[in-house]
């Protein structure tokens, strides 16, 4: 298409149109002029495309293939696998003709409570960012648009457009960082904006993040849209740079534009910015070809893959699993969720699965032999006695009891965030009573995010398979019978009880306004900087092999830094490690958690091999957000390099100093005494112009030297604490000091 001859061909209304949604699900067409409609659905673990336009039922969707929600597939720390799974549901999509799909959900899961945290990537922005780029480069490749959601510090369900108050070191930190990462590394088709506010201004009209940080800073070329109806004012949207209104206001959204042109409000210009980044992404992602089916049961099995590679062993007590079905005696399985799983969940991301293998369907595919017993009635929170009692009888008598928990529905959703972290009250005493009965007791969890468990010490395992999309039952059991051996690890800490959590007394309780008080101590950097106890850490998870690390070597390079080092898998079973590298940052002087994850992977190792991992570090590994000076900055100094299984379980440590060649400080009145007395270079200056000859004697005290000759002063605390300005008062001539700060600022300069 030529983009600027259709601009120039189109009228206002036409410009209005396209810039404000058709409907819920596609852009406006100019049929004048040749110009398709654009269809988008949701993601962003599968299609959830909807063929009546107007339906408000959410679930009213085309069948398609439900992957595990981005809880569990961010579990698999894999970055090839997201990239497949982008590659899938872009293949989809293309089969459905469908041009953006909307996903990938990368917001922070900041509490345990939030409604949203199961379609959301991680409480760390790398691994978010990383994973998340990987999705999108999947799709992308595929020719389907992303819609990056949801833009930015959208961290709660409750009261939604409720303002985000923060500090700028900690957006730029956590909550814009995974947005840049996949913004600069994997180029979107659009950024979806959220409901809420940051500091008070509303994300769809803020132009400091739609212009000045989003394209300006990270150079996005693509469109961004708003969530739907996260537009309070139409003209004010487009002013601050947003380019589609999603799904519009119908003729009102069209009227309100036309009049602000013609009233002079709103800049044809501004409006024609937009329309031109709409017309790019109509051209890019219009699709290229007719239809193609795909093969649902090739995809299934991925579904399976992925959800094998992600689920976390997170207990493992004396060997509990794998049950070998060969050897394996009598197994109960416990809990209607063995029978009604949970494996999705609810809101936008729903999908109709085209085919939903739950664990009890599995079950005699898995090789055990097992009896089932429901157990409690997911619809109720009261124990269920003839339930609970015929399960426990069975429970005595076997040699492994395995039981399914984890929330139901409806209470867990987009929409609003959860209370509290507990399971429902019947499970969670079930649990407690299965293990007193046997102490071969496997908890298997379905939930969106954390929970707490007061039963942790009295059951022999815990695997927790999230929300597993439609091929939970054939993973489910790939990983107790050990046909896969886990090697899924945490993405998020699970806190021992929901009031360790740093945001608890004020997570969603102000309708207005979320108080980001913790700042960059969010999720393991609260944790660990705080040494408290947690249930299971960040990047935790258990492999029925072990690993062993090695052989950690550093060289330091211009731009940072590359660190090898060796996994040797000391059990007898292949398996994958997950080596996570944390930076302890010893050298700036503002707070700083006591690590932060800066690189990792994912590495497959068969039995008795080694493997020899490389990760780079550059300048922005070892940089913070400078408020003062708007920019992020390195310090020269020492820093450690820590690699691990999870944020707690560090096997390798080396420390290093980094010198960075930063521009020095200028000098000015403010500059403290101590700065320049430890430059060889300012303090001979000081003493050469502040201290000259002429001023020297008793009524200058600042030229008084000891027996030997030497300054005093330059040997007085206190005067170090001083800053320029100050000598005055202890008689150095303003003039000289003067003097001085250009002198030793030309000095710098050279
Ligand atoms: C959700 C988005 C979703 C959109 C379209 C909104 O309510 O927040 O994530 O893509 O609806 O269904």
């Amino acid at each position: 298409m030529d983009i600027e001859r259709t601009l120039a061909e189109l009228t206002l209304p036409e410009k209005a149109a396209l810039v404000s949604g058709k409907n819920n699900w596609y852009t406006a067409a100019v049929d004048r002029l040749d110009l398709p409609a654009l269809m988008m659905t949701d993601g962003p673990s599968g299609l959830r495309k909807q063929t009546n336009s107007g339906t408000t039922n959410i679930n009213d969707a085309i069948q398609a293939i439900t992957y595990p929600a981005a809880a569990l597939s961010a579990s698999t720390w894999n970055e090839s696998l997201m990239h497949q799974l982008g590659e899938h549901l872009g293949i989809e999509a293309r089969a459905e003709q469908v041009s953006l799909l909307l996903g990938p959900g990368v917001n922070m899961k900041r509490s345990p409570l939030g409604g949203r945290n199961f379609e959301y990537l991680a409480e760390d922005p790398l691994v978010a960012g990383k994973l998340g780029s990987a999705y999108v480069q999947g799709v992308q490749s595929q020719h389907v648009g992303v819609a990056v959601k949801h833009f930015a510090a959208n961290n709660r369900e409750n009261q939604l457009t409720a303002s985000s108050d923060m500090s700028e070191r900690t957006l730029r930190e956590l909550y814009l960082r995974t947005f840049e990462i996949i913004v600069k590394s994997a180029y979107p088709a659009t950024i979806m904006t959220s409901y809420n506010k940051i500091n008070g201004v509303l994300n769809s009209q803020n132009e400091r993040l739609l212009r000045r940080i989003l394209r300006d800073e990270w150079g996005f070329h693509g469109a961004v849209m708003s969530d739907w109806g996260a537009v309070a004012n139409t003209v004010q949207a487009l002013k601050a740079g947003l380019d589609l209104e999603m799904p519009g206001k119908g003729q009102a959204s069209v009227n309100d534009i036309i009049r602000a042109v013609h009233t002079g409000e709103l800049d044809e210009g501004t409006l024609n910015k937009a329309v031109r980044h709409l017309l790019h992404v109509v051209d890019d992602w219009l699709p290229a070809d007719h239809a193609q089916p795909y093969d649902h049961a090739a995809h299934h099995q991925f579904a399976r893959k992925l959800a094998d590679d992600g689920i976390i062993l997170l207990k493992n007590h004396e060997d509990e699993l794998p049950l070998d079905p060969q050897t394996t005696g009598k197994v109960v399985v416990i809990g209607e969720l063995a029978e009604n799983p949970r494996f999705q969940g609810s809101g936008s991301s729903h999908v109709n699965p085209t085919k939903l293998v739950s664990p009890l369907d599995a079950l005699a595919g898995s090789g055990l032999k097992a009896d089932y017993y429901p157990g409690y009635r997911l619809d109720q929170s009261e124990t269920n006695g003839d339930l609970a009692e015929a399960a426990l009888t069975a429970a005595k008598t076997a040699d492994h009891v395995i039981i399914f928990a984890g929330y139901p529905k409806a209470a867990e959703s987009e929409g609003f965030d959860k209370a509290s972290l507990m399971l429902p009250e019947n499970q969670s005493d079930l649990i407690g009573s299965l293990a007193k009965a046997n102490v071969h007791t496997t908890v298997v969890l379905q939930n969106g995010s954390a929970v707490e468990m007061p039963w942790i010490h009295s059951v022999a395992a815990v695997v927790e398979t999230y929300l597993a999309g439609e091929a939970v039952g054939e993973a489910t059991w790939d990983i107790i019978t050990g046909t896969v051996n886990p090697s899924g690890h945490l993405t998020e800490t699970f806190p021992r009880r929901l009031t360790d959590t740093p945001m608890a007394p004020t997570f969603g309780q102000d309708p207005h306004h979320e108080y980001y008080t913790e700042g960059i101590f969010m999720g393991y950097r609260y944790y660990d900087t705080h040494e408290m106890h947690v249930l299971f850490p960040f990047g935790h998870g258990l492999s029925y092999t072990t690993f062993e690390y090695t052989n950690l070597k550093l060289t330091q390079n211009e731009r940072g830094a590359t660190v090898t080092f060796d996994v040797t898998n000391t059990g007898a079973r292949s398996g994958q490690a997950v080596p996570q590298l944390y930076i302890a940052n010893h050298a700036s002087h503002v707070p700083m958690p006591t690590k932060e994850l800066r690189a990792f992977t994912k590495v497959a190792i068969a039995p008795g091999e080694t493997e020899t991992v490389t990760l780079a570090l550059d300048r922005r590994d070892f940089s913070w957000w400078c408020e003062p000076k708007a920019r992020w900055q390195a310090d020269s100094g020492d820093y450690e390099v820590m690699i691990g299984e999870s944020s707690r379980d560090i096997r390798l440590q080396v420390k290093l100093t980094m010198d960075f060649k930063n521009s020095p400080a200028p000098i000015t009145t403010e500059t403290y005494m101590a700065a320049i007395v430890k430059n060889p270079q300012l303090r001979d200056l000081f003493k050469q112009v502040v201290l000259a000859p002429e001023y020297a004697g008793p009524e200058n005290f600042l030229a008084t030297t000891d027996d030997q000759g030497s300054l005093q002063i330059f040997q007085d605390r206190m005067f170090m604490n001083m800053p320029l300005r100050a000598v005055v008062a202890l008689g150095g001539p303003q003039a000289l000091i003067t003097d001085f700060i250009t002198r030793a600022n030309t000095l710098l300069r050279q």
